[in-house]
């Protein structure tokens, strides 16, 4: 069901809380390596401040467990949104402590101010009631633009919208807009690409797209377990013996509709430096493992991307951090880029990959959730999405 978003209601002189994911990767000199999320929640806050709000963000950064931190402060997110929105953004040095207090009463429309991390304060990912009332008591209107940690049930994301009106930013909206609608009308055919280094993450997923997608391309360490189903030795490979059965009933129940590498490149240790040869996957054998899909595997799972109407990808293909197992990931992600398919790819690891194989311009939509669109893609509600306002 749509939600409200924050065009639906009236802006205008109002104290509007935002809860963003602010949850930036930072280097070990406090640098944003990567500012994506902040850029993805410029719209909404643009959208505010010309209709004349007060502006409060919040936002998580890291797992701090209800503490203070120093690394994990704010402080680069302040300076990096200040750059980007070309105003001043006053950062608070607590969540709801007296300097908020302070800072929110002198606020004129148009300003900007930035709490600081939620999950310093152990109620956040408790969802306590009360660090949700003081969040609320800040703010006429609740924003959430965090589809990033929209599948977290926390004070900031969902328990906030107990006290006071909540609707969806134009981020959160974009989000749920473009994955609900390659799930539930598809320009078809619908391929669903997974990969990543655990079937265990991603059975949901195959299980709620099974009937769905025309097809399921498998790469990276996940479709190991699938091999090891089929009989295959694998050599030193990573395999879930846990989940061997589960893969068999998954290849049973989706026949031809799930493809699987038909090549790989292997490696005698799991070192940027080792020995590397290409195999089947029948052919690995005692001291070798699979690191990266094949080159056969690129032409083959290029050709049915190219011929899709819609492709999800999400996971990469290899351990794509080391050069030599990163090929396969990036022919992917160049091949999605080549495609008139509707692109979309799932934050995390596969978002990174595409951003560093230098196409993520040519990708319709690369969303600013991993946990998040997983789950999404599980079928599952998001407490972020549930807690806001229907149209
Ligand atoms: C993410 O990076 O996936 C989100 O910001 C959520 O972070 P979390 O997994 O620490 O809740």
């Amino acid at each position: 069901m749509a939600k409200k978003t924050v065009q639906d209601v009236d802006v205008r002189g109002k104290r509007v809380l935002v809860r963003c994911d602010f949850n930036v990767p930072l280097d070990k000199n406090q640098q944003i390596t990567d500012d994506l999320r902040i850029r993805a929640a410029l719209p909404t806050l643009q959208y505010l401040l010309e209709h004349g709000a007060a502006v409060i963000l919040c936002s998580h950064l890291g797992r701090p467990k209800g503490k203070v931190v120093e690394e994990m402060r704010l402080t680069p997110v302040a300076a990096r949104l200040q750059e980007l929105l070309g105003v001043p953004v006053c950062k608070t040095d607590t969540v709801v402590g007296d300097d908020v207090t302070a800072a929110v009463a002198a606020m004129q429309p148009g300003d900007v101010v930035l709490l600081e991390n939620t999950r310093f304060e152990a109620g956040d990912e408790k969802n306590d009631p009360e660090l949700s009332r003081k969040l609320a008591s800040l703010a006429d209107l609740f924003v959430n633009d965090a589809f990033g940690a929209a599948h977290r049930a926390h004070a900031s994301t969902a328990g906030v919208a107990d006290y006071i009106p909540a609707v969806s930013g134009l981020l959160m909206g974009r989000e749920v807009q473009v994955l609900g609608d390659a799930l539930s009308a598809p320009v078809r055919p619908l391929v669903v690409i997974l990969g990543g280094a655990k079937i265990s993450d991603k059975i949901g997923v195959i299980e709620n797209l099974l009937n769905k997608a025309d097809r399921i391309l498998i790469g990276g360490g996940m479709a190991n377990t699938f091999f090891a189903a089929k009989g295959y030795d694998l050599g030193d490979s990573l395999v879930e013996p846990d989940a061997i059965a589960t893969a068999a009933d998954l290849m049973a129940r989706a026949g031809d509709r799930l493809m699987l590498p038909v090549d790989a490149v292997l490696a005698d240790a799991f070192s940027a430096e080792a020995n590397t040869r290409v195999a089947l996957p029948t052919e690995v054998g005692a001291g070798w493992r699979i690191l990266d899909i094949g080159p056969r595997t690129v032409e083959v799972f290029s050709e049915v991307i190219a011929q899709a109407g819609t492709v999800i990808w999400n996971g990469p293909m290899g351990v794509f951090e080391m050069a030599p197992f990163a090929k396969g990931t990036f022919a992917i992600a160049r091949a999605l880029a080549a495609s008139k398919a509707m692109s979309i790819v799932g934050g995390g690891d596969s978002g990174a990959a595409v951003q560093e194989s230098g196409v993520a311009d040519q990708i319709d939509h690369i969303s600013t959730g991993g946990g998040a669109s997983l789950e999404f893609l599980e079928g599952l509600e998001l407490p972020g999405v549930a807690a806001l306002q229907e149209k």
